[in-house]
């Protein structure tokens, strides 16, 4: 077991048990290399981003096993029960996709966490944009891509093992898409594979190259749909990501509009008359 990095909690708060069994179920390349398990953190955004500052190595991933404040997008709460697999990545793009791209990484993660899922349950699962990893029974997953200290911090939350009433409403667990299941350990191996096909694919190609796999995944795509800006919404047909991974939609007028950032929801379609 490696030393516990510095900027973060000691040694004594590492699930050592856990890591292990984790670690060993990694047959990733860069993923996970190192890999740190805690029992519990405030968020693990805030560790990486702290080892980040100490100049900790790309890949290193931090997790733990519950999160006093573990947050997703726009500020919110992203509740973190046992049970569920709550890690961050540190990343280093290059310095131009640093400037102006981390949301697609985010996009690449979704990428990485649908393929995943759907590999070890066979069950379909969604992209919502921009975030968001669906099954049929709910919110499974979220993504938050944040630049910090000059380089990316990649924070995935996956519920695994919860039950309904362990989870917010609204929200799922892979248990609960699939009697089978799947255990943490393999989840993380799974996103680790995926992701670093995918991120290398967007680093040499650019976005563009993953725009068709990622339509293939998106909830809702050709159906009518609201976008939430905070400022304004928006209702048309959803028409997926650009080739900048924008969200589309044809507005009610035709006009085409492509959105850098809201909150996406799907309407389903009205009953016809009888
Ligand atoms: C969202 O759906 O808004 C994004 C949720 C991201 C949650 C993960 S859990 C691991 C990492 N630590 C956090 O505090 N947040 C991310």
């Amino acid at each position: 077991m490696a030393n516990a990095p510095t900027g973060s909690p000691p040694d004594a708060e590492r699930d050592s048990d856990c890591e292990k069994r984790w670690h060993d179920a990694l047959s990733t390349d860069w993923f996970g290399r190192p890999l740190f398990v805690y029992r519990e953190v405030n968020s693990t955004m805030d560790v990486a981003a702290a080892r980040a500052k100490d100049g900790a190595r790309e890949g290193e991933v931090i997790a733990a096993r519950m999160q006093t404040q573990g947050r997703g997008r726009l500020g919110r709460i992203w509740e973190s029960s046992p049970g569920g697999l709550y890690f961050s990545v540190l990343l280093d793009p290059p310095n131009e996709k640093l400037a102006h791209e981390v949301p697609q990484i985010a996009l690449v993660a979704g990428l990485a966490a649908v393929e995943a899922l759907h590999q070890l349950t066979g069950k379909r699962f969604w992209i919502r944009w921009p975030n968001d990893v669906l099954s049929e029974q709910g919110k499974v997953a979220g993504i938050l891509a944040e630049h910090r200290e000059n380089r990316v911090v990649l924070g995935v939350g996956i519920n695994v093992l919860q039950n309904a009433d362990e989870l917010p409403e609204g929200a799922a667990s892979v248990k609960m898409t699939c009697d089978a299941g799947a255990s943490p350990a393999a989840v993380l191996n799974a996103f680790g594979e995926r992701f670093e096909i995918w991120y290398a694919l967007w680093l040499k190609e650019g976005f563009s190259t993953l725009r068709r796999t990622m339509q293939f995944w998106l909830h809702g795509l050709g159906e009518p749909a609201t976008i939430s800006t905070g400022a304004q919404m928006y209702e048309g047909q959803n028409l997926g990501v650009d080739e900048q991974g924008r969200f589309l939609l044809r507005l009610d007028s035709g006009i085409q509009k492509a959105f850098d950032q809201g909150e996406t929801t799907r309407m389903r379609p009205t009953e016809p008359p009888k």
